[in-house]
């Protein structure tokens, strides 16, 4: 039977989950929550489900399954601790949009609380829900990589002098982080999703002359270098607009290992595999000149819009609730998006201290400890 589901802050990316939920046979969307009345009533007509103007009024008056929340705020995270822990207290599951928070001590508590209360804290990290990264996992399952070597991510919005505009949004103006905090959880999502925990980060951050001339304080290009636990080591270029990238669109990651490479092209569109010359159905390495290499095997999606993997994640979600799954399993979990949160922050550490090299706080265990054994 389907989940009921409520959403909370309905403007662009509420309305999409909304949608989502909608067309999903796993949810059963029955409530709309926004504190602005207009928005909660213009999306509740839309789907004929019942509007609230407050979350404590949802709460107290539908039986939900699952409270998902759509709220952004400063960094676009600023406002999404108070409804999660009001709907986790409440003994809800909660699917919370990235970041999971601009601050870092209410992310690390909105996870304890989670495991506390037993229920299910998500994220929408929706980039890796794709048909390019179900490949590449699947290639990594089959040892078609090998011992992991690199991975080399390149994340950012196309732009640049002509397309920047000094007048900010109110969660944007006058926050130097907002691009780090605000985005980066994508990126670090990926990377983190490949190749495991990251153990060592250094980062250099700056940004163009145009936004220094509009006295905008965003440090906008982040460059950042990390060692994983696994040994493998990899490398995250992001701007916001200052810049448009070539190879491989706005979104490409590119994993390397000791049997084979592969590249994700703008996110949803296309996924290639480069084998390591000798391995098996490659070119000899003894028929390869000087420069030369196997041949890669590519597949095009033929999907380039990026909003498609909104559906896709939601529906994992409402699959592993709906499912039981066990909570360390949940994917794109609170505890992943708080590994992407500690990166992130640690990346600001480095790059306030001039470069140096940041260990992240380690993350809370992954299975949960019964009470019983705590004390
Ligand atoms: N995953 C992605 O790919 C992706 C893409 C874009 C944005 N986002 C994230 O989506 C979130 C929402 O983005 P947006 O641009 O739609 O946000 P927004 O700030 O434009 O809208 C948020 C809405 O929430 C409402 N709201 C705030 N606090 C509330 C509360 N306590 N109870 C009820 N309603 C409340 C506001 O009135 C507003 O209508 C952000 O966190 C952003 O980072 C994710």
């Amino acid at each position: 039977m389907a989940l009921k589901v409520g959403v909370v802050g309905l403007r662009s990316i509420g309305n999409n989950h909304a949608n989502c939920h909608m067309a999903d046979e796993l949810s059963d969307l029955v409530a709309v929550c926004d504190i602005v009345p207009a928005r909660a009533d213009e999306t509740a007509k839309k789907h004929g489900v019942k509007a609230y103007y407050s979350l404590q009024d949802m709460l107290a008056n539908e039986d939900l399954d699952v409270v998902d929340v759509c709220t952004g705020g400063p960094e676009n995270g600023g406002w999404h601790y108070e409804p999660a822990m009001e709907a986790i207290a409440a003994g809800k599951n909660v699917l919370v949009e990235k970041p999971i928070s601009n601050d870092i001590e209410e992310a690390r508590e909105m996870v304890a609380f989670a495991q506390e209360q037993n229920v299910y804290l998500g994220c929408n990290l929706n980039h890796y829900f794709t048909e390019p990264a179900e490949k590449a996992r699947a290639a990594m399952d089959a040892g078609e990589i090998g011992e992991q070597i690199f991975c080399l991510h390149r994340m950012g919005f196309p732009g640049g002098l002509r397309t920047y505009s000094p007048s900010a949004p109110p969660n944007a103006k006058g926050f130097p982080y907002f691009h780090v905090k605000a985005f980066l959880a994508h990126p670090f999502s990926i990377m983190r999703y490949f190749c495991g925990d990251i153990t060592h980060i250094q980062a250099f951050m700056s940004q163009p002359s145009f936004r220094k001339a509009a006295g905008d304080p965003m440090v906008s290009i982040n460059s950042i270098h990390v060692q994983f636990q696994n040994g493998a080591v990899g490398y995250l270029f992001s701007t916001r607009g200052d810049a448009t990238m070539g190879l491989g669109g706005w979104w490409s990651v590119e994993v390397g290992g000791t049997k084979g490479t592969f590249c994700i092209e703008n996110c949803v569109e296309k996924y290639t595999f480069y084998p390591c010359p000798g391995t098996e159905g490659a070119a000899k390495p003894e028929n390869l000149g000087v420069g030369s290499a196997p041949l890669p095997v590519s597949h095009n999606t033929g999907v380039t819009d990026f909003g498609a993997t909104f559906p896709r994640r939601i529906h994992a979600y409402m699959e592993d609730v709906t499912n039981k799954v066990p909570k360390h399993q949940l994917r794109a979990s609170g505890r992943d998006a708080l590994a992407t949160l500690e990166y992130t922050f640690a990346a600001i550490e480095s790059f306030e201290q001039g470069g140096v090299l940041v260990r992240p706080n380690p993350l809370p265990s992954l299975k949960h400890i019964p009470r019983e054994r705590e004390c």
